[in-house]
This record gives C-alpha cells, structure tokens and sequence, in this order.
C-alpha cells in the first residue's frame, strides 16, 4: 500500500510538466529515420514538380540538388538505399518510418502515388547523378496509374537510358489481408488521422507564434476542433484510437491534442451541443498553453523540480489565461474557456493551484480536462518515468484519488468511455492469443467484453490483424473469447498505435 505521500507524488509527478516522450518499443537509429523522413519530404516534393514543370526547368534543378544530397548521404552511410512501401508503412532499409507532423503529408502522398502506378520499392545501388535523378522521377511520374504493365515500363526506361544504380521492384499485396478491419471505417479512419496530426502542427504553430510574442491565429484550431466534433459524433472509437500514439517525439503538443479527445469524448456522454462541444475543445487544446512561458530548463528538467522550480510551473494556468485574453480573436473565446484554463489544476479540495483567497466551485469544463490530462500524463513515458502507467493501473490509480482530486460522477463516466479496458490496452485471453483493445462494448453489461485486434506473437512488421468481439459466444452459448488479463506492452516490445493508425 502506498501512503498518502507517495501516492500524491504519484499524481503530482504524472501530472508534472510535459517533456519528450521517449521512444520505447523501437529502439531504431533515430538518425537513420531522420534522414528517411527528409527523404521522404524530398521525393514527395520531386514528385510534385516534375507535375508542372518540364525537366529542364531551373526550380526543378534546385530540388534535385537537394535530394541527391539526402540520398547520396543515405547511400555512402548504408551502402545501399532501399525505400519500400508495404501497406500503409513506408520502410527504409527494412527500418519503419514513423509518421512525423512536418512529414505526414508527404507520407501520404508518397504512399498513394506509389501504390497507384503499383511501385512497391525503389533501390539506390549506388551514388547517384544528378540527370539519372531527374530521368528517373520523370519516368516514374509519367506511368499511367493502375496499369499493370508499369513496372515493366519503368524498367524499360531505366535500361534506355542505362541507369544502373537504380532498382525498382513491385507493389506487394499481401493477400486477404486485414479486410474487416480497415475497409469499412477507412474513410473514418483516414479523416481522424489527417485532423489529429493537422491539429498537433497547427498546436505547434499557436506556441511558437505565442513564444516570439508574434500574432498566433487561432480560427485554425477552431476549425479542426469543428472537425474532431464531428468525428466524436460520427465515430469515436477512431478518434479514441489516435490517443494511443503515446511515443510521439513532441509529447507536448500531442498531449494536448489527447486531452482533447478524452474531454470531447465526455462532453457528447454528457450530450453537449456541438457549440459547447467545440468550445470544450478548444480549451482543452489550450489548457497548457501557459506552459510555453514556462522556462524551457524547468519544463525539460529529468530530475524532480525544485520547490521554485515547481512556484513558477504552477504558473503555467494563469499564464495560459493571460495568453488567451491578449489573443486576436479575443470573439472566438469565452468565459468559459478562460475559467476552464486557469482551473485544471484546481482539484475539488482546492489543494491544487493556483492559491485561491477564497473558496469556488471548479468550473465544469476544468473537472473534465483534470480527469483528461491526468489520464493521458499517467499513461504516458516521460523523461524521468521511462515505463508509464498502463491504462489499468492510471485509472485504479484516478479511483483511489476520486474524493479528493476529480469530480466522482465525471471519473465514472470516464471509465465507462474507456472502458474496464481501455482502448489500446493489450490484453491475454482464455485463448492464449494477445489482443489490443479497440472498442469497448455499447452495452454496459459487457464493459469487460470489448471489441479486440488479435495480435500474432513474435510478429514483425505487420501492424493490423483480425479483429474479435469479446461478446461472440459459439453454438452451445460460450464465449468464444474471454479476457484474462492486461499485460504491459512495453514488456512485450508491441507499439500500439501501430494497430490504430
Ligand atoms: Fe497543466
Ligand atoms: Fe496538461
């Protein structure tokens, strides 16, 4: 048993500042995935000119330049350059690249454009010149999508014009693969991803804008909040999903893009209207942003802050309230807002912060994103917390705290939107078979009987599988499949936002 002390420095140090999340279950060369993601960038811009220009054109020679920079450094590194893109990944060197935020849109296009003309991986051998660039592209660009006969053709062309360095090999499709899951909700799927990481990118503008004192625009925000109403309505267990991208590089603005999803997921239980829905978002996506006056030493401190260090952190809500007045649209924020901001540290015994003088009830919109950001902080690694909380252990935690530090009513109905098993919760079954929560059970009856994607052990690769609902029994009324226990994914060396994405 934990006494009181220990168990508040828990609560306290899970909802200490945010810092960079560590990459856990891919221990890749981080370097090696920084050069991919430039090169990815890179081949999605070539891409894009070579489109509207002709290939003696000035500005497409800049850009060749540049990328036979990235590729050459690539080849002499490795001695050879592989990217392949195999079903909604791209890999380089057999390395998977992670999605970043500058990145995403180029992944995106990378992989369509490649999957369309049915080129599945392109090999640099060797170094490259700056004409077998060029020709190679505009080869690549000019296949007609869909044919059959495309890779034949860009063979053709390279032997033509004796470009030997340069390796092209099909698209592999793997058969029958994953159709249940990803077809139906795919539209769904792609909409959620596309605003989840437009709004940590646009996050990050507003606080880089707000830090060099510049002019931040926040009808932006306001706009993807719109969108990700709308996906809470229409379906959220996509939106609930993205929250499992825990190991994201920029922790900050993620997280503040998580606490948003929880808060929006609670106000519809709360059957908000989509105004106040909106308006819950926003502040959610705000509710640290006092942090970006918060000095960069005590907001990356690995070790625990001093007593001074932590009197300026818990500045960091009225700061965000003083940030928000001076904003430009000032019109697009109201009351309600700012009091959410300054109290989601406010706990109901008032033993949070900031110092009252005298007592006041906590705004609802401060309970909700209390219980949000506590949820996510916990579930979360950190600097000095390398192994997070598993979302079992967060919530049993949030439980024991309930009377003093959240609004009960609002902590149930939490755990009752994620779940006895949360979303993204791996799990064992009577079946020996692992399993990644993906929905909980409509029916409160079944809340230990969730919807889950079966996952292949000592799997490589391979991110979405079969998926299971738990309530499904056989011919003589058993369950097919029953829950035995959660495990800990980081033990098990599984990334779970792989089967979300
Ligand atoms: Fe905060
Ligand atoms: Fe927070």
């Amino acid at each position: 048993m934990m006494d009181q002390g220990e168990k508040m420095e828990v609560i306290e140090s899970a909802i200490q500042p945010e810092k960079v999340a560590l990459k856990k279950t891919e221990p890749a060369d981080s370097d090696l995935s920084r050069l991919g993601n430039n090169l990815v960038t890179k081949f999605h811009v070539l891409m894009r000119i070579s489109q509207i220009y002709d290939s003696k054109n000035v500005a497409l020679h800049q850009f060749v330049v540049e990328s036979l920079e990235t590729i050459n450094t690539l080849i002499q590194r490795e001695g050879v350059l592989s990217l392949k893109v195999m079903k909604d990944d791209l890999f380089l060197n057999d390395q998977r690249l992670r999605y970043s935020v500058e990145g995403f849109t180029s992944f995106k296009y990378l992989l369509t454009q490649w999957k369309k003309r049915l080129i599945g991986e392109v090999i640099f051998k060797s170094l490259v010149e700056e004409e077998m660039l060029r020709d190679f592209i505009y080869a690549l660009i000019h296949l007609e999508e869909g044919r059959e006969d495309n890779l034949a053709l860009l063979r053709e062309q390279l032997t033509n014009r004796q470009i030997t360095s340069i390796e092209v090999n099909p698209l592999e499709v793997v058969e029958g693969e994953e159709k249940a899951f990803t077809l139906q909700k795919e539209d769904h799927r792609e909409i959620g991803k596309k605003v989840f990481f437009e709004t940590i990118g646009t996050i990050k503008e507003v606080i880089t804008h707000i830090k060099g004192k510049q002019h931040a625009d926040i009808r932006k925000l306001k706009r993807l909040a719109q969108k990700a109403v709308h996906l809470v309505v229409e379906d959220e267990p996509i939106l609930l999903g993205m929250t499992t991208i825990k190991n994201y590089d920029e922790y900050t603005f993620n997280h503040s893009v998580n606490v948003s999803i929880y808060s929006l997921a609670m106000g519809k239980r709360l059957d908000f209207s989509k105004k106040t829905l909106t308006e819950l978002g926003i502040t959610a996506l705000l509710h640290d942003i006092g942090k970006s006056k918060i000095p960069r030493e005590v907001l990356n401190k690995p070790a625990s802050l001093s007593e001074e260090e932590w009197a300026v952190m818990k500045k960091h809500p009225l700061m965000g309230v003083e940030i928000v007045l001076n904003l430009k649209q000032l019109g697009e924020i109201n009351p309600k807002m700012v009091v959410g901001i300054f109290d989601h540290h406010l706990k109901s015994d008032l033993s949070g912060y900031p110092k009252l003088f005298r007592k006041k009830e906590v705004s609802l919109f401060g309970r909700i994103i209390q219980i949000a950001d506590s949820y996510d902080a916990m579930t979360t690694p950190r600097i000095y917390k390398k192994i997070p909380f598993t979302p079992e252990q967060a919530l049993a935690l949030m439980l024991r705290e309930r009377t003093v530090h959240f609004d009960p009513l609002l902590l149930k109905l939490f755990i009752g939107l994620v779940g006895i098993y949360p979303i993204g919760s791996l799990v064992l079954l009577n079946t020996r078979e692992l399993g990644i929560v993906y929905k909980p059970s409509h029916d409160p009856r079944w809340l230990d009987r969730p919807t889950v994607i079966l996952v292949a052990r000592n799997e490589t690769g391979t991110a979405k599988k079969e998926m299971a609902d738990l309530t499904e029994t056989d011919g003589a009324g058993r369950y097919k499949r029953s829950v035995i226990k959660t495990l800990d994914p980081y033990q098990y060396h599984i990334d779970i936002a792989k089967y979300f994405l």
